[in-house]
């Protein structure tokens, strides 16, 4: 049930956006969703056969997160008189009775995330989401974790930085800080995480740069999802070099410059989403691969004619709307099967499904 229900919530995490789209389901996925789903079948569940006690540290801490919390009606299940491995909202390892996940989410939660979390120490996945009055800063103490893996603060009101402290959580594959009010730049050190599929900072307050860190990560190049937040300036040239193993979204931002040199026929992402920047460059030459499914474009300054080799690809999304681009949109493939509102708003495009060229 456990894993339904999370399974489920990843794909809709994934494909919010895209409602329509859920059939793209496409084989890229299935490695990292079966990886969820390997985690979530790793952790024991508590009503089956015999168990370690909870370990009697842990539970103390647990009190402790309970009472900074202000004793919230969410944890009334956390009572002191039970083992606390069957407690709401947390999970022990079954052998050893150590606390391994801590996920508290939509409940009616006032206050700052407690620094006592730095004491669950054989904590993998740690999760405060949908809580709206959970405010204040990353406490530095979550740097004790060296076994989290998972780390989601997200749909919060969590302000101040994103701390580069994050970067020291080497087993992070994980990290999710979206729908939050932070503020300042995205911390180059991030990309020393070796283990890192996934990095969310949208929906943020974030200004400055894209780091040049973020060229050359440790170990694989994690999707990234800094949409919806204030980076300005231009997307590092070593941007070129990666490969991004499924999503890269840098939509409404005020990214700009050249963005060309992101795509390239042997890469291996499937969206981008680069709408709502300040992206200037010539479109007539660059070469897409055959994996991209996603591609929006809308609202920059992107100028030249639609290459023909969009025409080979099986794009579920395509909008290139309010930017400088001319000459016929060239016919067949999918680009016909989106309407004129994905080409509307250019300098002089023409053709299906736009006006015929003159
Ligand atoms: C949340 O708790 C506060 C105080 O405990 C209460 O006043 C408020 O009505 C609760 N809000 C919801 C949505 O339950
Ligand atoms: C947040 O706090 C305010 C003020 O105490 C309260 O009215 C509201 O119900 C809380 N909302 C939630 C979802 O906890
Ligand atoms: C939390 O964020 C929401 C939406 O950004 C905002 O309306 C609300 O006032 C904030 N609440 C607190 C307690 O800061
Ligand atoms: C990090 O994760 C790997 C694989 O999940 C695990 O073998 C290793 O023990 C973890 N490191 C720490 C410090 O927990
Ligand atoms: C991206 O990765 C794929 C599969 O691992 C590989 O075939 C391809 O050559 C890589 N492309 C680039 C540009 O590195
Ligand atoms: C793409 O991959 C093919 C075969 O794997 C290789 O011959 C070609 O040089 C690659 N092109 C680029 C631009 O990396
Ligand atoms: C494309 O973008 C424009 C401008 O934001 C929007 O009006 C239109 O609905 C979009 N079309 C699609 C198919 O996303």
């Amino acid at each position: 049930m456990v894993v339904v229900i999370e399974f489920d919530y990843h794909i809709k995490h994934h494909f919010g956006k895209l409602q329509k789209m859920k059939s793209v389901l496409s084989s890229k996925f299935i490695p990292i969703f079966s990886l969820f789903c390997l985690v979530l079948l790793s952790l024991p569940s508590p009503s089956l056969s015999a168990h370690a006690k909870c370990n009697s540290d842990d539970k103390k801490v647990l009190l402790k997160i309970k009472q900074d919390l202000n004793n919230p009606y969410h944890l009334a299940s956390w009572n002191p008189d039970v083992d606390c491995c069957t407690w709401y909202a947390m999970k022990c390892d079954r052998n050893t009775g150590r606390v391994i996940a801590l996920t508290i989410f939509s409940g009616n939660i006032s206050g700052q995330i407690p620094p006592a979390v730095g004491d669950l120490p054989y904590l993998q996945n740690l999760e405060f989401h949908k809580l709206t009055n959970l405010t204040g800063q990353i406490p530095s103490t979550i740097t004790k974790l060296v076994r989290l893996n998972f780390l989601r603060l997200s749909w919060t009101n969590l302000s101040g930085p994103v701390p580069s402290f994050l970067s020291q959580l080497k087993n992070l594959t994980f990290l999710d800080l979206s729908f939050n009010d932070f503020t300042g730049s995205i911390p180059p050190s991030l990309s020393e995480l070796p283990n890192l599929l996934a990095l969310h900072l949208d929906r943020n307050k974030l200004t400055g740069n894209i780091p040049e860190s973020f060229g050359k990560f440790a170990g694989n190049t994690p999707d990234l999802y800094l949409s919806h937040n204030m980076l300005s300036g231009t997307i590092p040239r070593s941007f070129g070099d990666l490969n991004f193993s499924s999503w890269m979204d840098f939509s409404r931002n005020k990214l700009e410059g050249d963005a060309s040199f992101l795509f390239g026929k042997n890469k291996t992402v499937q969206f981008i989403d680069l709408s709502r920047n300040l992206f200037q460059f010539d479109i007539s030459k660059v070469e897409f691969s055959e994996n991209l499914v996603y591609l929006d474009l809308n609202h920059n300054k992107i100028f030249g004619s639609l290459p023909v080799g969009l025409t080979q690809l099986q794009l579920q999304l395509f909008n290139v709307s309010y930017n400088r681009l001319c000459g016929q949109i060239p016919q067949g493939g999918k680009l016909q099967s989106f309407d004129l509102y994905s080409y509307f708003h250019n300098r002089c495009l023409c053709g299906n499904p736009l006006t015929a060229c003159k």
